[in-house]
């Protein structure tokens, strides 16, 4: 397959609107740059990219994504440094990760230079509205969605690939509750949980409102076989310390992949913080609550960089964590990040300059 995106076809934007931007109180993904990649499956094949103004879409009635859910999506960030510089952190990851969502969600593959080209040519317009403001970053977002017709229950014939970027600051804005759920569930084994399929945040949408209710930002999912187990939350991979050691659940059919989450074990062992990767139950971590060897909880994800949990709550009780200013949440925070921002040296090989 000719895979070449040399002849990436660029239409500018006649007008910015990045004057209209308050770069100072930047939500989190709410304001979108100039321009969009789109990139359009076709008889059979992906079509050559193109950039073109960021605008709405048009698509019929009867196409597939609105009845049938069929489309994936992928976060990352770019980031500037103080020279201006403009670099990703491991951007082949996500590329590979949307081919693995692709495939279970029966969406043709996407060639990596399609996504890496594509994403670099973008960028390279975009570089402006990059924000290099502490904690603020350009949150890109690539997805692919069914856009061919027809209300017949199978995959659609025609795909489109975008992706839009949005200057973000940080995703929560004070601190983070938990609510540890026992009733829904967010996978289960066999299904869909470790693919970026747009289903799997509709279906959160509705219990974690519930949490949100009762005061909350996020429901922490247990494993829909036993809700014994601790698995992930609703953005973010889970982290949890107690005494001294850093402990986050194995991955597994049910459980995203996290890229932040694998960068965090790496850090942890060049940091010769003690880890492990094991199952954890709800029952340890409330017993580890009471009796004070629960020193931190966090959680980690492109969006949520890594977000220490101030409270958790389970089964009508609340539990506070202690404020942990050096804890391994900040030390670790503080290795990815200066990485990202490449503010430290890189000796794992993962920023990518733009
Ligand atoms: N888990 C879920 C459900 C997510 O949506 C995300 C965000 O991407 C993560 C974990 C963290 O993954 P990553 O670190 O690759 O962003
Ligand atoms: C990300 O961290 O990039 C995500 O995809 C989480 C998203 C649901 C905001």
């Amino acid at each position: 397959m000719e895979t070449s995106t040399k002849n990436l076809k660029v239409q500018k934007a006649k007008t910015s609107k990045i004057n209209e931007v308050d770069f100072d109180n930047l939500a989190f993904g709410s304001v979108f740059t100039d321009h969009m990649l789109v990139c359009k499956y076709k008889n059979g094949a992906w079509e050559l990219p193109e950039i073109k103004p960021y605008q709405p879409i048009t698509l019929d009635p009867s196409a597939k994504i609105f009845h049938y859910g069929q489309s994936i999506f992928e976060g990352m960030k770019a980031y500037k440094d103080e020279k201006d510089i403009v670099w990703l952190f491991r951007p082949l990851d996500n590329c590979k990760r949307l081919n693995v969502s692709a495939k279970r969600m029966a969406i043709p593959e996407l060639p990596e230079d399609y996504f890496m080209d594509g994403l670099v040519e973008l960028l390279n317009l975009e570089k402006d509205w990059i924000p290099q403001s502490a904690g603020s970053s350009l949150y890109i977002r690539p997805f692919i969605f069914a856009s061919g017709n027809g209300f017949h229950a199978s995959p659609a014939d025609e795909y489109t690939f975008i992706i839009a970027c949005a200057p973000s600051g940080a995703y929560f804005s004070g601190k983070v509750k938990v609510l540890i759920e026992e009733k829904y569930s967010r996978s289960a084994n066999g299904g869909v949980g470790y693919a970026k399929a747009g289903g799997n945040y509709a279906g959160q949408f509705y219990p974690t409102q519930l949490a949100v209710e009762k005061g909350y930002n996020q429901v922490i999912w247990t494993d829909d076989n036993t809700h014994e187990y601790i698995e992930e939350a609703g953005a973010m991979n889970i982290f949890v310390r107690i005494n001294d050691t850093l402990i986050t659940g194995p991955t597994s059919d049910r459980i995203l992949d996290g890229i932040t989450r694998k960068s965090i074990l790496k850090i942890a062992k060049d940091e010769g913080i003690p880890f492990q990767v094991r199952k954890i139950t709800v029952i340890e971590v409330v017993e580890a609550a009471k009796d004070g060897s629960l020193k931190e909880m966090f959680g980690a994800g492109t969006a949520a960089v890594i977000s220490p949990i101030s409270t958790f709550g389970y089964r009508d009780t609340d539990y506070d964590l202690p404020e942990m200013p050096e804890g391994y949440a900040t030390r670790l925070k503080k290795r990815i990040t200066d990485i990202q921002y490449n503010r430290s040296e890189d000796k794992f090989g993962w920023r990518y300059k733009v």
